[in-house]
């Protein structure tokens, strides 16, 4: 019998308990061993739960069990679950988390700690909810160098945009629908700033190109700005709108964002919607690879937590597949020397001569029009690939145009590399 501790009862922990309590006789199966979860940490005590005999509220009563083999980290967060999961490998204990915000911060100093005392620390959980995303990274295609990544790696945005786009929902029933079904960080802003598809996209980043990328060097932009206005000109463009992360090696840098994005209808990822995931992955040797599911959620989550469990019951020894060493952000390339074009909404108080303004401070514009917006004042534009700094420096010249009111949009076109 393998015995699992789990620390933090909330929607990740308590999936976890109903996956191996549902699921006991195929996991058992697939482990080779029975797996029970011992004890459930937690600072409330829940009466009406079928796991509260199990619930306790002292750690001590979990790291000095010797029984415990296996403690699953679902607090979140860099605090407790940092102390936890630091005093859990110390005590020779493997650790399975789905904390993306830990795994991306600390990933180094908790890899070598888990190295250390000869255990495992494993985070399948922690990108894509349920899709099976790090272990195809570090064992499937492990032949492969890896070029680049890209995804829709958060499902509240993906279910925002996507209401937006389906029903005309507005942005906070939206939201609250998603906080409602369990898609959402404790603190939503994570998700809606795009901080959290971030710490994704440093993690699977560090994987695929066998070094660490530290999360805090990646630009990131959310979608609070996006509007329903914006995905009528995506869709006259035959595109949507889409918060993708991305990352791809350049030489011998890596180039890592996270933004919104003008995302033509013929890309795989164009038809990801609700909360689903998607990540396509581009190795020289199998080309693309995408994988697609569930990214948010108590049980795809708890999915992906329980197969790292089976996993370490079945190989204990399996140590030290990442072995990521900090090494400042000088790997990342800057934003401002990456190469891309734009889109741009303007309002204009002289719409001729905003056009003719566009033309010559962005060369080889594209128009575009859309009959479902009725404003004779807006002109929207595409521009030609550029860097992003040049860009900027136009946009701001622009800005300062008396032609000019306003500049109600500028979003990035998604170009495949
Ligand atoms: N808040 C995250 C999301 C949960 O919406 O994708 C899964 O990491």
């Amino acid at each position: 019998m393998t015995n699992v501790a789990i620390l933090g009862y909330g929607v990740v922990g308590s999936g976890v308990s109903e996956v191996i309590r549902r699921n006991r006789e195929n996991i058992r199966i697939k482990a080779g061993d029975e797996i029970s979860v011992k004890y459930i940490l937690d600072i409330r005590d829940f009466p009406d739960s079928p796991d509260r005999d199990l619930i306790v509220f002292d750690p001590d009563v979990i790291f000095n069990d010797p029984e415990v083999s296996i403690v699953v980290e679902t607090i979140g967060g860099t605090g407790a679950a940092y102390e936890f999961t630091m005093r859990a490998l110390k005590s020779r204990k493997h650790v399975v988390t789905s904390n993306k915000e830990l795994v991306a911060a600390y990933g180094p100093e908790l890899l070598q700690t888990a190295r250390e005392n000869g255990v495992n620390y494993l985070f399948e959980a922690s990108v894509g909810g349920g899709i099976p995303i790090i272990r195809p990274l570090n064992q499937c295609l492990a032949a492969n160098e890896i070029s680049s990544i890209t995804g829709i790696l958060n499902g509240t945005t993906n279910y925002i945009l996507t209401q937006m786009k389906k029903k005309g929902e507005d942005y906070t029933n939206a939201l609250r629908e998603a906080q409602k079904n369990g898609y959402a960080e404790a603190n939503p802003a994570a998700d809606i700033d795009g901080f959290d598809a971030c710490r994704k996209i440093a993690i699977l980043s560090s994987i695929a190109y066998n070094e660490f990328v530290d999360y805090r060097g990646i630009y990131t932009e959310g979608i609070k700005n996006i509007t329903i206005e914006d995905m009528v000109y995506a869709d006259e463009m035959g595109a949507v709108i889409k918060l993708v992360a991305l990352s791809r090696r350049e030489n011998d840098r890596i180039f890592a964002r996270v933004s919104p994005v003008v995302l033509p209808k013929s890309s795989p990822l164009a038809n990801v919607e609700d909360e689903f995931n998607a990540i396509v992955v581009k190795g020289d040797a199998v080309g693309d690879a995408m994988f697609y599911g569930r990214g948010a959620g108590k049980l795809p989550t708890a999915s992906a937590v329980v197969a790292d469990i089976i996993d370490i019951v079945r190989h204990p020894g399996d140590i030290g597949r990442n072995n990521w060493v900090r090494n400042g952000n000088n790997n990342l390339v800057d934003i401002d020397d990456t190469e891309t074009r734009m889109f741009v909404r303007m309002k204009a108080k002289d719409p001729s001569r905003a056009k003719e303004m566009a033309q010559n401070a962005f060369g080889g514009v594209e128009f575009v029009r859309t009959g479902k917006i009725n404003d004779e004042n807006e002109i929207a534009f595409t521009t030609e690939n550029m860097k992003e700094g040049r860009f900027k420096r136009i946009l701001s010249d622009v800005r300062n145009s008396e032609a000019i009111s306003d500049i109600t949009s500028v979003l990035r076109i998604f170009e495949e590399k």
